[in-house]
């Protein structure tokens, strides 16, 4: 397989939006040279990106060639290991730098708006909880009797709940990741570490917000005595040196309407371990969880303020990247989980999330539908005719998903399966 690097006039890249996601046009500062890979020098599961040594000159002139650049991940035969490293099984092309020129300068041209509007949904620092409010307090005489108490509460969680708490948890905790993920996004990343853009400003205090999440349930779980927690650690480390690629091409569009998905599914989720805490008598945890999933509301809500600007401003790009997410699936940001034993650690977990009803094939179409109603999809005008094509798509596929769903409902019971997870010391948790 070759792959190489090609010059591509500005005006044949926009006669395809498909064919645009698979050019990546490079708007950094740098240019690059006219390069090629061939498959003598790829090997299984590497991922290849043109050299940082590469020449510049990629803003576009209109008419004149743009140099463009492709990575791609050669799918692993399977899981590979390299020593002491795990190599992700991400299998799809990595698409970079895919906004439209033109489409960049209106995102620069929101930080006025991201100022106003996109800020106020953060909670200043003093008004926030943090995790100690909900723990014991280790200074104090009571903390003995405070975490008897809690692993009191915490006896009659059953495994499956354990798992996808821990699941849930470890989640939260690969937040290095996330972060970086909205940092790739151009027009809109941090670019120092400490900008004070309000898109910079927005990421880090996000991050920070979120921050608590993951701490306060990894407290919580070790406090428990219930789950393996060096084993939860090692899923962690895994997790973060595996990171992700969502597919979002370092193009806000995407990335936003990502965020927008992701946080109203973390939102579900914990709302559901916090009625299901509730039903085992876990009064503590239910807060916690109902706590963290108001956070993932308040988030979400600002994400999806962010989309509705772009359907406002640029009501076409902005239902083609909505098209082309959902064509792409949104992946849970924890897909490439794995704990050093199970090689489909986190399809395990999902499918135990799916049996106790913490998170669904039904919650993912009613996402959908409520994200198609938020913006107000179906009544968006003066599409282009694939914008109007992606528009019809959306809008036909919450109830598409849903009746695949609903069949596979029918099928008749198998019997039931179980796996061991090293979260809960390799007890057998029931699957479906
Ligand atoms: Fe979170
Ligand atoms: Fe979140």
């Amino acid at each position: 397989m070759a792959v190489s690097a090609q010059f591509v006039r500005p005006d044949a890249i926009a006669a395809s939006y498909e064919m645009r996601r698979r050019i990546l046009c490079v708007n950094s500062a740098k240019s690059l040279q006219h390069t090629s890979f061939y498959s003598s020098h790829w090997k299984e599961g590497q991922r290849l990106s043109l050299s940082s040594s590469a020449k510049s000159t990629c803003n576009s002139v209109p008419g004149k060639p743009m140099p463009v650049s492709m990575t791609v991940t050669v799918a692993p035969k399977g899981d590979q290991k390299l020593p002491g490293i795990y190599v992700p099984k991400e299998t799809h092309k990595q698409v970079t730098h895919s906004i439209l020129p033109e489409r960049l300068e209106l995102i620069k041209s929101l930080d006025a708006w991201a100022e106003e509007s996109l800020i106020p949904f953060l909670k200043p620092v003093e008004k926030c909880w943090q995790p100690q409010d909900h723990l014991p307090e280790p200074s104090s005489e009571g903390f003995h009797e405070e975490v008897k108490e809690l692993r009191a509460r915490a006896a009659n969680l059953p495994d499956d709940y354990l798992v996808v708490l821990v699941g849930d948890m470890i989640t939260e905790e690969a937040l290095p990741t996330y972060q970086t993920m909205l940092n790739t996004l151009d027009g809109t990343r941090d670019e120092t570490g400490a900008s004070l853009s309000p898109w910079g400003v927005w990421t880090r205090a996000w991050t920070a917000e979120e921050n608590r999440h993951g701490d306060l349930l990894n407290k919580y779980l070790y406090l428990t005595g219930r789950v393996n927690m060096k084993a939860v650690e090692k899923t962690i480390q895994y997790l973060i040196g595996s990171g992700m690629d969502p597919q979002t091409e370092n193009n806000p569009y995407l990335g936003f309407l990502y965020t927008s998905f992701q946080e109203r599914a973390t939102f579900i989720s914990h709302g559901n371990t916090a009625r299901h805490a509730k039903e085992f008598g876990d009064s503590k945890l239910a807060t916690i969880c109902g706590l963290i999933a108001a956070d993932e509301r308040r988030h979400e809500n600002a994400y999806c303020k962010i989309v509705e600007k772009l359907f406002e401003v640029d009501p076409n790009g902005a239902m083609l990247a909505f098209g082309d997410m959902m064509r792409k699936k949104v992946a849970m940001p924890a897909h490439l989980m794995y704990d050093g034993v199970d090689r489909n650690l986190f399809g395990n977990f999902a499918m135990v999330a799916q049996r106790t009803g913490t998170y669904t094939a039904r919650d993912y179409a009613d996402i959908l539908e409520h994200l198609v109603k938020r913006w107000n999809v179906a009544k968006v005008e003066g599409l282009s005719a694939e914008g109007r094509q992606a528009q019809e798509f959306v809008c036909k596929l919450a109830p598409r998903i849903r009746k695949i769903d609903e069949r596979a409902q029918l099928k008749p019971n198998t019997s039931p399966r179980t796996g061991p997870f090293s979260w809960v010391f390799n007890r057998e948790v029931q699957m479906w």
